[in-house]
């Protein structure tokens, strides 16, 4: 699935910005809080707004701390899939539980130097692995490859029966660096500057997802 993200669209068309990719499977809205990481996004009005605006389901992604506190809003709000950072849960399993019975997918993600291994239990819980390539924060960083260890950690989980996930990857996927993190495992891509920065972001969906279904069977 490849899921754009708002964070390099316009936001003052985010309606229209959203419509530009209507052949995409998530939208992705990064919500950041100036205190988890270091900038400042949007919050729930505009999450409720963009659900309204849009038939793409979304994709919430809270770099917030205390997200125990916040996500399930995210759910209630409708996002189809709401994922918060394990550097920042004071209870994942609680907040997981909280997200699903609120009717939307749980997230667990980890930044680049956050290992894999504690969570591996916690993981049952969840239902999409987000994997930072990138530390969160920004777009249009570097792809970090050092971290594609733990997608194939997780696919392995996956493929051995012991998780059931998306091993989503967000931060730098673009033509050059989807493939890498296809085969690796991942099966969600967030983009955020190759789509938005694009001339065509409809093109620039398809042709990412053409180059991760190619390295995905290839
Ligand atoms: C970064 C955000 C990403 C960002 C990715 O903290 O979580 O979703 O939008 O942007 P690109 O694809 O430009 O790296
Ligand atoms: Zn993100």
């Amino acid at each position: 699935m490849i899921a754009p993200s708002i964070l390099s669209a316009d936001f003052a068309h985010l309606a229209d910005e959203a419509d530009a990719v209507d052949n995409a499977d998530w939208l992705h809205v990064d919500v950041m809080d100036a205190h988890f990481v270091p900038n400042l996004t949007l919050g729930l009005p505009v999450v409720q707004s963009l659900r309204k605006a849009t038939a793409l389901p979304l994709d919430c992604h809270l770099m917030i701390d205390d997200p125990d506190r916040w996500a399930p809003g995210y759910a209630e709000a409708g996002a189809a899939n709401v994922t918060f950072h394990v550097e920042a849960a004071h209870d994942p399993v609680q907040t997981a539980r909280a997200i699903r019975r609120a009717g939307a997918l749980a997230g667990l993600s980890v930044k680049p130097g956050t290992p894999l291994e504690p969570y591996l239990e916690v993981l049952k819980e969840f239902d999409t692995l987000l994997v930072m390539t990138v530390e969160p924060g920004f777009g249009g960083q570097k792809f970090m490859a050092e971290v594609l260890p733990k997608v194939r950690l997780a696919r392995e989980h996956v493929r051995a029966g012991h998780l059931r996930l998306f091993v989503e990857v967000d931060g730098g996927i673009a033509d050059d660096t989807i493939e890498a993190a296809a085969e690796a495992g991942a099966d969600v891509f967030v983009a955020g500057s190759a789509v938005y920065g694009a001339d065509d972001p409809r093109a620039a969906v398809e042709a990412l997802r053409a180059r991760a279904r190619g390295a995905m069977t290839g």
